[in-house]
């Protein structure tokens, strides 16, 4: 039996890796306006004991990981870390996922460093959109950023939408037909109620069943698919005729927790079991022992649920298990 194996027989083969809390943006699905207390930087585990945390992960069966934030690329040396990582025995993918703003600096030296693939975060194509979403920052820059992953060999690039009701519905046609005409992989997300006030996530989730209806009001025909490279959750499709594909990531509407195959590394250094339970494991008083660290990720296993309870939450029913007090910057994603 593979060693990460939890209560309900899932195998765990990945690792998210949230390597900073901060963020050059705001998106009004992740960070208040007025932002929020970051981390000071003596309590986030140093590039060495992530390095540390992940050998005894791959020690375990981890061979996927995630670099993920916040933002990961407004941490310092960030292909220093991939190298690191890369160059540990067993690890065979290495992603991240970004929100582009940066990343037309930093593509080449990373695809260097030994980094796979990149996953954009892009919720809209209208540049005053944009800035009502993120709040800071432009579109063009993600773009670049976009072009930049595509020059530097990057594949599949895959582009992260998360769907608001009210703000960017409207723009599921335009995000199909980019997938259509573009060699991209385009995924539609359901909004998630992860440290956030209820009444901004009640206002704006919208089921992903939306995507599939717009798809055949505009005539496309749409195959589900099988063999896109990825660890996650997202559900593939391909477009008849079209160059490039879509993806639908629905954790309310529909759960994937019965394959889930995932733990998560805070950047203050906690093993995370599930994205949406407040149970989670300090690996500091840990590091220096691989047995310590062994055991800290055999208890992540014992303790994981079975699954998410968000759609009870949307029901407005009673939840049997304290959800996650971190904000999804803070987890990442
Ligand atoms: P691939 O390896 O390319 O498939 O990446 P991924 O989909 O695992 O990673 P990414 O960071 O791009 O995540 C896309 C979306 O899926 C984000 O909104 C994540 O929050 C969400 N997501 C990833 N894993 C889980 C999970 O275990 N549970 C839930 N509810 N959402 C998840
Ligand atoms: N619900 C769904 N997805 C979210 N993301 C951030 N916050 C949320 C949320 N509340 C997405 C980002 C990024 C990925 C890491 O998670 O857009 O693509
Ligand atoms: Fe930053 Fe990502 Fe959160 Fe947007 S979703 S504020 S890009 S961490």
């Amino acid at each position: 039996m593979q060693a990460l194996t939890d209560r309900f027989g899932r195998v765990h083969d990945y690792l998210r890796i949230s390597v900073t809390d901060r963020c050059n943006l705001r998106c009004l699905y992740c960070m208040p306006e007025e932002g929020v207390k970051f981390e000071p930087a003596e309590n986030l585990l140093s590039y060495d004991q992530i390095a540390e945390v992940v050998r005894t992960g791959a020690d375990l069966g981890i061979t996927k990981l995630r670099i993920t934030g916040g933002e990961p690329l407004v941490r310092p040396g960030l292909p220093g870390l991939i190298r690191e990582l890369a160059a540990i025995p067993g690890i065979r993918d290495i992603a991240m996922t970004t929100n582009g703003v940066l990343l037309a600096e930093h593509a080449e030296e990373l695809r260097a460093a030994g980094l796979n693939r990149v996953n954009i975060s892009l919720d809209t194509l209208d540049p005053a959109r944009f800035r009502f979403i993120a709040r800071r920052g432009d579109l063009q820059r993600v773009l670049q950023g976009i072009e930049a992953a595509a020059t530097a060999g990057f594949a599949p690039i895959k582009l992260n939408c998360v769907l608001l009701k009210g703000v960017n519905e409207d723009e599921i046609a335009a995000f199909l037909e980019m997938a259509f005409k573009q060699p991209l992989h385009v995924r539609f997300i359901e909004y998630m109620p992860i440290g956030h006030a209820d009444e901004n996530w009640r206002n704006h989730y919208l089921p992903l069943s939306r995507v599939l209806e717009i798809a055949e009001q505009n005539k496309l025909e749409v195959e589900p698919m099988k063999g896109l490279l990825g660890n996650g959750p997202s559900d593939d499709y391909r477009i008849k005729g079209g160059t490039g594909t879509f993806g639908l990531i629905h954790p309310i509407s529909d759960q994937f927790c019965s394959r889930c195959n995932r733990l998560r590394l805070t950047a203050d250094g906690n093993l995370q079991p599930c994205l949406y339970w407040v149970d989670e494991l300090n690996v500091k008083p840990a590091l220096g022992s691989p047995a310590a660290l062994e055991s800290i990720f055999m208890r992540a296993m014992n303790m994981k649920p079975k699954n998410h309870e968000m759609a009870a939450k949307l029901a407005d029913e009673s939840l049997s298990h304290e959800p996650t007090a971190r904000r999804m910057s803070q987890i990442g994603g």
